[in-house]
């Protein structure tokens, strides 16, 4: 029997890969903009929220820019994003994610999504995976992104799981310090050099189990 009563999920990275079409998308509006962007740059925005990913990323320009256009902006990225999604579909379901899913179902605990990605419900339906969760937060109805524990507490709270009775599971540097600021225990998916406050790291959702933790 495992000792949590839920595991919460973040999604990009971890469910499915579309921290690509982030950087496909970014990386055209940043360019439009005359900044250099690039793969190491985009590891930076792993889990940051979309004005808070332009604002490191317009912190490079020449110019300032007004709160009306930097909102103008970052409408135009996720145009490029959601052209980019529409064409998503259960292909693009990380290896092991969905046998995650099911092994935590199978075990009787509850499932939440904690995505700061306003596209999430979008995603979740492309991959064909929206009923595998008992809840999904909302990102609209949340004031802090990660690192800010908000996201997760939320979740927790609809599950009606006590945060210490959850698993948190991240791809990101700041979301693995959402968890941990939420007093959950992380499970890091990626290297643990560069996940170091999660409490165990492993490559993939194919290492998923509930025992080991
Ligand atoms: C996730 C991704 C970030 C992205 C954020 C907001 O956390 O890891 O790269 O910026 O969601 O996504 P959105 O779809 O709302 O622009
Ligand atoms: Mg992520």
């Amino acid at each position: 029997m495992s000792r949590f009563k839920a595991v919460i999920f973040d999604l990009d990275g971890v469910i499915t890969d579309t921290a690509h079409y982030h950087y496909l998308a970014w990386k055209r509006l940043a360019e439009s903009q005359g900044v250099h962007f690039d793969h190491a740059f985009n590891e930076n925005l792993k889990g940051i929220d979309r004005m808070g990913s332009l604002d490191l990323i317009l912190a490079s320009s020449k110019r300032a820019y007004t709160a009306e256009e930097k909102l103008a902006l970052a409408d135009e990225k996720n145009r490029h994003y959601q052209e980019l999604i529409a064409t998503m579909s259960s292909a693009d379901l990380l290896p092991g994610a969905v046998r995650a899913l099911d092994v935590v179902r199978a075990a009787g605990l509850r499932i939440g999504l904690a995505s700061v990605s306003k596209n999430a419900f979008t995603v979740l339906g492309r991959l064909g995976i929206t009923d595998k969760f008992d809840y999904v937060v909302d990102a609209a109805t949340i004031a802090r992104g990660k690192p800010d524990p908000e996201i997760f507490l939320k979740a927790a709270r609809e599950l009606g799981v006590a945060a210490e009775d959850c698993l948190g599971v991240e791809d990101a540097v700041a979301g693995v310090a959402s968890i941990k600021a939420a007093g959950m225990f992380a499970l890091g998916i990626g290297h643990p050099f560069v996940l170091t406050q999660a409490d165990v790291v492993i490559t993939s959702l194919n290492d998923f189990n509930l025992e080991s933790y």
